[in-house]
């Protein structure tokens, strides 16, 4: 099994040490590969590549196509900073757009995450920026894994290469792995309080307080997604109705 480790933290730390740890432990061939080293471009909301054109930016998000398509396996190991993912993985995230051409063959594929946070405090909800990563990529996750660790070197404490020992049982089988706290439809840890129940971030399943689900949400699964996608063409015509209206809106204020 290939293994490709994508990581958003510029320290050869927890992230780089914990993907290490499962390729070794799954006797896998291993590939990191570093966001903070790669050039990444903010969107320009051109929609083109939904349309089946290249990209008209020139970086580096093909080549982390390239090597996601080579793989068997996707894991994502990064860190939170100040409560969410960190920047450069949310600005690769911003650019999956560009996925679309490659969705139906990247589901093909396993993923998974693990997110480390030093603060129990400041846990955050970056788990979910790396759920909605690996899902925009067309891969559902066999598990979120949380693992506290502040200093470089304590994802493998005792304790956490227990956490780490389950997820690389759960990826060998192929079993997906829930823990306490998940959405039990799309493994969010984050919910919204609506209409006297729990409505989840990211695939919008209504659930009770100790998440027994109630109404199974589809956001940001794949077949949600490639609708979303046929919406999103869909307002190139909207545009083009209202644009002269929507120029008029803007030009009030020099935009
Ligand atoms: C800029 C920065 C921001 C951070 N923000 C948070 C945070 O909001 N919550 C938290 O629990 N830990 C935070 N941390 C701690 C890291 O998540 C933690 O040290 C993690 O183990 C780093 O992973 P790495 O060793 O792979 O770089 C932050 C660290 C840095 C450098």
């Amino acid at each position: 099994m290939k293994i490709l480790a994508l990581t958003g933290t510029k320290r050869k730390g927890n992230s780089i040490l914990a993907a290490k740890y499962i390729a070794k432990k799954l006797n896998a061939e291993l590939d990191i590969l570093n966001v903070t080293e790669l050039k990444i471009e903010p969107c320009k909301a051109c929609y083109a590549c939904l349309f089946g054109q290249e990209c008209m930016i020139d970086d580096d998000v093909n080549f982390v196509f390239s090597k996601l398509l080579e793989a068997d396996f996707v894991l994502i190991s990064s860190a939170i900073y100040w409560l969410d993912a960190t920047g450069m993985m949310k600005a690769l995230l911003d650019r999956m757009f560009m996925a679309l051409p490659h969705m139906k063959e990247l589901s093909r594929k396993k993923g998974a995450v693990i997110y480390f946070y030093g603060f129990e405090e400041l846990r955050g909800w970056g788990a979910n920026t790396y759920n909605i990563l690996l899902r925009v990529l067309g891969i559902e996750p066999l598990a979120i894994l949380p693992i506290h660790a502040a200093l470089p070197g304590e994802a493998l404490t005792e304790e956490n290469v227990k956490k780490l020992d389950l997820l690389a049982e759960a990826i060998r089988k192929e079993e997906r792995l829930k823990l306490d706290g998940q959405c039990p439809v799309c493994l969010s840890e984050v919910f919204r309080a609506k209409e006297g129940k729990l409505e989840c971030t990211v695939c919008r399943s209504k659930l009770t307080d100790d998440l027994q689900v109630v109404e199974t949400g589809d956001v940001l699964s794949y077949d949600w997604m490639v609708k979303h996608y046929g919406v999103l063409r869909g307002f190139k015509e909207k545009f083009i109705e209202q644009r002269e209206v929507l120029a008029r809106l803007r030009e009030k204020y020099g935009v």
